[in-house]
C-alpha cells in the first residue's frame, strides 16, 4: 500500500510556520484577487484563498467584476493595483470570459506582484533556468510535498501529463531544474500508456479519469493534480486512487493532497513578494 502525501497536514505546518513569521511584522503582507463573472469553481478557490489569508493575517482584497465587465476596466484596475505601496501580490482568477484577453491582462500585472508567475517576464527566467519574483503555486506546492518525503528529483524520469501553461509546462520546468529527465505527454501522444509506465514519478494535470493501474511503473511516485466530480457527484481526480495505490510507492488523495499545497504555496507566494517589497523600499 502506498505511502499518503498528505498535503492537507503539510499545509497546516507551512501556515502555522508563515504565521509566526507574519506576526512578527506590525505591516501585513496583502494580496489582490480579482475574479470575473461567476464560474463555480473559480468562486470556490477564492473563498478559500480569502479565508486562510485570513487566518494568517493577510489581508485579502477581492475585487469582483460581471461576466461582461470590458477589458479596460480589468487593466486600469491592475495598473492601479501595480502602483498602490499597500498591495504586495496580485492574482487574476482564471479561467477569464472569452471576450477578455487574458494575456494582455495578465502581462499588466507588475512581474513584482506576480504571485502567480504568470506574467511573460517571471515566465521567461523559469524557463531560462532564472529566479522568477516566485514560483508557480500548484507546481511549487508539489514540490513542496516531494520535499517533505524527501522525494529527491535528481536523475528521475518525470512524466507530465498535461502540458497547461498553468500547470504542466512550469512543472516541467522546476522538474528539470532539479535534475529529472523530463517528458510531458498530452492528448495528442501517441502510446501514453508505454511512457507513464517508464515513470519514476507520474504526475497528472488533466481533468479527466485517465491513469489506471496498469500505467504506472510498480513502487512509483504518483501525484494527482486534477480535481473534479465524477457522474456520481463526488470530488475524484485523474488517477484511479484505490488500485493505484496498492502499487506506486507514494501517492497524493483527491481531495487532500496537491489542492491544499496550492493554497499554501499562494500564501507563501503573497509573503515572499511582501517581503522583496520591504527590501526595495528599505
Ligand atoms: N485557476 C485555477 N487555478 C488557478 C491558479 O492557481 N491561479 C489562478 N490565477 N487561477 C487559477
Amino acid at each position: 500500500m502506498a505511502i499518503i502525501l498528505d498535503g492537507k497536514n503539510l499545509r497546516e505546518k507551512i501556515l502555522a510556520d508563515l504565521k509566526i513569521k507574519i506576526d512578527k511584522f506590525s505591516k501585513k503582507p496583502s494580496l489582490a484577487v480579482i475574479l470575473v463573472g461567476e464560474d463555480p469553481a473559480s468562486k470556490i478557490y477564492v473563498k478559500n484563498k480569502e479565508k486562510t489569508a485570513g487566518k494568517l493575517g493577510i489581508n485579502s482584497e477581492v475585487i469582483l467584476y460581471p461576466d461582461d465587465v470590458d477589458e479596460e476596466t480589468i487593466i486600469r484596475k491592475i495598473e492601479a493595483l501595480n502602483s498602490d505601496d499597500e498591495i504586495n501580490a496580485i492574482l487574476v482568477q482564471l479561467p477569464l470570459p472569452k471576450h477578455i484577453n487574458k494575456e494582455r491582462v495578465i502581462n499588466t500585472i507588475s512581474p513584482q506582484k506576480d504571485v502567480d508567475c504568470f506574467t511573460m517576464e517571471n515566465v521567461g527566467k523559469l524557463a531560462s533556468g532564472l529566479e522568477p519574483s516566485v514560483y508557480p503555486c500548484t507546481p511549487r506546492g508539489i514540490m513542496l510535498l516531494l520535499d517533505e518525503y524527501n522525494i529527491d528529483l535528481t536523475g528521475k524520469h518525470v512524466v507530465v501529463v498535461g502540458r497547461s501553461n498553468l500547470v504542466g509546462k512550469p512543472l516541467a520546468l522546476m522538474a528539470l531544474k532539479r535534475n529529472a529527465t523530463v517528458t510531458i505527454c498530452h492528448s495528442y501522444t501517441n502510446n501514453l500508456k508505454d511512457i507513464t509506465k517508464t515513470a519514476d514519478v507520474l504526475i497528472s494535470a488533466v481533468g479527466e479519469v485517465l491513469i489506471e493501474d496498469d500505467m504506472i511503473r510498480k513502487n512509483s511516485v504518483v501525484i494527482d493534480v486534477g480535481i473534479f466530480r465524477d457522474v456520481n457527484g463526488k470530488v475524484r481526480g485523474d488517477v484511479e486512487f484505490d488500485e493505484v495505490s496498492k502499487s506506486a510507492a507514494y501517492i497524493t488523495p483527491v481531495p487532500g493532497g496537491v489542492g491544499p499545497m496550492t493554497i499554501a504555496a499562494l500564501m507563501l507566494n503573497t509573503y515572499e513578494l511582501f517581503l522583496k517589497q520591504i527590501k526595495r523600499s528599505s
